[in-house]
């Protein structure tokens, strides 16, 4: 059965019909083998809807044998085809036992239960058990399950699924039998089995009511101490869960196994979390500081789900940011919590920024409650993810702290092993709180960046600040006409006494004016702290403004936010003509340098100040995208800033610490702003010494990669050196050669195409792993803005082959990889027929997997 036998019909959000048949319990077993796995459900079903046919979705299975109340049922009882199995007449409750054969070992896709390796392992969200078993394969089907796995004892010392262990036996023979029972009752895509021999790493954690919860994490065998980091962190975010929201854990064992084939990030399966190993498995000298923050958060979000996504799931797919954005927000409170809250805001700032605008300005843009499905996998987004964590976030704002806390307790009790919508979860917040939520709601159906347009005006007289707020979402691609939405903007006001002053304002109309009486003095306005609503700002504030607010705001993002702007407009400036050293005026070289000296300083915010706004955060600031002028731009302010500073940052370098490597706050910001000063000291020929002895020296994987990426976005002659010693080096480690990959696929200069080329034919490179092709390929199309876009469209057609090589292998990867090339409206002619060229030839090939069908035909004329 290939893809294009299955349809290819989108869904309507509004077609929803609550499910015709449920199923209370399920006896799932499992025989496994690498290309014929026997898999046998028992299911108890009750009938809901009178009349109904059973339909029960089932895709690349092998039918063994049917049986009905105990009664074997012949082809004329049933229809089979690519997409499932209906029985047109059933009683209306019965017990339906169903033994289907699967090829664990051909499965190329990693949906179902497929080999990363040597190890069995399953994901099944979001429609991934249709691969595994018959079986209404709907969140709003929930079910208890008892599994039973047997295989080779020898081969497989572990055997796992959800809940608790029940039995576990070996037979003369050798093979092993465990049973597992979890007492949750759970969607089909919250399933999940691994089966493999591990190095076993334990803990255990005492709930705040006195349960003692046994940690397991099983990673590859060698690996063990790798592991410490990820159980800690769990640790912690158990704690933080109790802490924050008073939710404890449930069940007597968590366990988390860290496999090396795996299409996303992690999975949340009740009690047995897969993840991909590059979340899990950390140490100084392979991880990086920020490897060490995405694992605490992706384990902490994983983690989190068990709550907001388990014990309350979601009604349909549609109301995936019910638990995605959610869950994104509790995370990221998390990992402020545990780390610099700033830095990580900034970081959140600058993917909705980059990443959620450019969606939404896309011919893939969609609300954060999407209405139009045709592969849900296509829906695990920036959108519904951060930009419907932007929303929950906003809701704290509006509500406060505790009214929100309040909301959070009162859906989770109310919906406790339901599965629910996101009206729900707004109609909880707006019972816990007293707010009308009406308007607010327009977040989950409007798709769309809301550009919101301020003035400040001062009458000395009256004493009257007035501030003019203006909104304005523009037509997308899905969605002509857009309503005013319901927009927190806060605010501070800093006077020339050094007095603030802080407000919320509620944002309802298209336009509002809102007027502060008793202003003494004109204030300089900081406007969206913290990045109240995720909008794109215009306001009139001077460049003394801006550089005024990086210096005294109070809020470190709006800090380094009011630096963002400034360092935009200069950009701008130099791009329609001005020349670099009219732009960066000797006051800026003056104030950069003293926040380079200022001692007592947050190392990390001064490292970010001085951080050039990214080629896609510019790029989302122009209609047409000007590719050329943007790079050009960006390379001659840095290299002008490099020479101007050139002592400022080797005095910094020499005045910060070197302590040894830990992850932790103070010692993240240090690197952090030693990493920045090498970053513009790569400018210059004459700090190559400085350059190699830092990276000579560096006994941690943090110091390397920054070495490599300052010398190679440099174009410094020191980078091929040190990149062919890191391959050399690291040649053994996969995890860290997806850095090497990153880094040859990243490098601005034209050899990329010769270097890329040759790095799939390194040992460590395969198709058939998504993190080894994101590496070279992702990397290349969404980091290498340079070579992407050449005019010779060279970078397209290298994207376009890879795409059509691995749509077959893996169509949730190539989907993700065309991403770049949905966007050609957004360039100029020349380079909109490129993409355009490359696109009508995935058009035009056979097998298109629905993944890629779906975006390539929404972003084709
Ligand atoms: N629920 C997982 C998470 O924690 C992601 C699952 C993604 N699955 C997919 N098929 N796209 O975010
Ligand atoms: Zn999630």
């Amino acid at each position: 059965m290939s893809a294009q036998t299955t349809n290819r019909i989108a869904r309507s959000r509004h077609d929803y019909q609550a499910p015709a048949f449920t199923i209370k319990t399920m006896q799932l077993s499992f025989n496994l083998h690498s290309t014929a796995t026997r898999v046998t459900a028992v299911m108890q079903v009750n009938r809901e809807t009178p009349g109904a046919a059973l339909q029960l979705d089932g895709q690349h299975l092998t039918l063994i044998a049917i049986t009905l109340d105990g009664r074997k049922l012949s082809a004329e009882h049933y229809q089979l085809s690519a997409d499932g199995l209906v029985l047109p007449e059933v009683p209306d409750s019965f017990e339906l036992c169903i033994e289907t054969e699967i090829a664990p070992q051909h499965n190329t896709a990693l949906e179902g239960l497929y080999m990363a390796g040597n190890t069995y392992c399953t994901q099944c969200e979001a429609e991934g058990f249709r691969r595994i078993m018959f079986f209404p394969d709907r969140p709003d089907v929930l079910c208890q399950y008892t599994v039973t796995i047997k295989a080779d004892a020898k081969t497989y010392p572990y055997l796992l699924s959800n809940g608790n262990k029940i039995s576990d036996h070996i037979d003369e023979l050798g093979l092993r039998t465990v049973q597992w029972h979890d007492p949750f009752p759970k969607p089909c895509y919250l399933f999940a089995l691994v089966a493999g021999d591990f190095d076993l790493v334990t803990d255990n954690f005492i709930t705040q009511s006195g349960r003692d919860v046994r940690l397991e994490l099983f990673v590859d065998k060698g690996a063990a101490a790798k592991g410490d980091f990820a159980l800690q962190a769990l640790k912690r975010a158990m704690r933080w869960d109790e802490q924050r929201f008073n939710l404890e854990y449930d069940l007597d064992i968590y366990m988390v196994v860290a496999v090396d084939f795996f299409n996303m990030g992690a999975m949340e399966n009740k009690g047995l979390n897969i993840f991909n190993s590059k979340y899990v498995l950390a140490d100084a000298a392979s991880a990086t500081d920020r490897d060490y923050f995405n694992i605490e958060s992706i384990i902490g979000h994983e983690y989190f789900h068990n709550w907001t996504g388990n014990r309350v799931t979601c009604r349909d797919w549609f109301q995936l940011s019910l638990k995605e954005g959610l869950t994104v927000f509790r995370d990221q409170e998390f990992s402020a919590d545990m780390g610099s809250a700033t830095l990580s805001r900034i970081d959140a700032v600058k993917l909705i920024r980059s990443a959620q605008f450019a969606e939404d300005a896309s011919p893939m843009a969609h609300p954060i409650r999407p209405e139009q499905v045709l592969e849900m996998n296509n829906f695990y987004t920036v959108t519904v993810y951060d930009k419907g964590a932007e929303v929950i976030r906003m809701l704290q704002t509006l509500l406060g702290r505790q009214l929100f806390a309040s909301g959070l307790t009162l859906y989770l009790k109310r919906h406790d092993g339901q599965a629910a919508t996101c009206d729900d979860f707004i109609r909880a917040m707006q019972d816990a709180s007293g707010y009308d939520l009406t308007q607010f709601a327009l977040w989950y159906s409007q798709s769309g960046t809301p550009v919101l347009t301020v003035k400040q005006q001062y009458d000395a007289d009256t004493k009257q600040l007035s501030l003019t707020l203006r909104q304005e979402t523009a037509a997308t691609a899905d969605q002509a006409t857009k309503q005013a939405l319901l927009l927190p903007i806060a605010v501070e006001l800093l006077f020339a006494d050094n007095s603030r002053q802080k407000q919320l304002f509620c944002l309802t109309d298209a336009e509002q004016q809102f007027v502060l009486p008793d202003v003494a003095t004109e204030p300089v306005v900081v406007w969206l702290e913290h990045f109240s609503a995720p909008v794109k700002l215009h306001c009139q504030a001077t460049t003394e403004d801006l550089l005024q607010i990086a210096a005294q705001a109070s809020d470190g993002v709006a800090r380094w936010d009011a630096m963002q702007q400034y360092w935009s407009r200069q950009i701008t400036a130099v791009m329609q003509g001005a020349a670099v050293q009219t732009v960066i005026t000797a006051e800026l070289v003056a104030l950069l340098k003293q926040w380079l000296e200022l001692p007592a300083a947050d190392l990390a915010l001064t490292a970010e100040l001085l951080t050039l706004p990214d080629f896609d955060t510019l790029a989302e600031q122009h209609d047409e995208i000007p590719v050329d002028a943007i790079l050009s731009a960006l390379s001659s302010i840095k290299m002008f800033l490099a020479q101007q500073l050139r002592e400022a940052f080797l005095q910094c370098l020499h005045n910060l610490p070197q302590p040894a490597y830990r992850y932790q706050q103070q010692d993240v910001a240090i690197r952090r702003l030693r990493h920045l000063c090498l970053s513009y000291m790569a400018q210059l020929a004459e700090y190559d010494v400085v350059l190699q002895q830092h990276y000579q020296q560096a006994d941690n994987m943090t110091d390397t990669i920054a070495v490599l990426m300052a010398t190679q976005q440099a174009g410094s002659a020191l980078f091929p050196q040190l990149r062919d010693d890191f391959c050399q080096r690291w040649q053994h480690d996969a995890l860290v050669m997806d850095k090497a990959f990153a880094l040859v696929a990243t490098d601005p200069a034209d050899t990329v195409f010769a270097g890329i080329a040759a790095m799939q034919q390194h040992r460590q490179f395969s198709w058939k792993n998504p993190n080894r092709v994101r590496a070279l390929f992702s990397a290349f199309s969404m980091r290498n803005p340079q070579q992407f876009h050449r005019l010779d469209g060279a970078g397209y057609r290298l994207l376009l082959e890879a795409i059509t090589k691995l749509d077959p292998i893996n169509p949730q990867v190539s989907a993700r990889l065309v991403t770049p090339l949905l966007s050609w409206r957004r360039f100029d002619k020349t380079r909109q027929q490129l993409m355009l060229d490359a696109l009508q030839l995935l058009a035009a090939q056979s097998n298109l997997s629905n993944d890629l069908f779906e975006k390539v035909s929404r972003s084709l004329p």
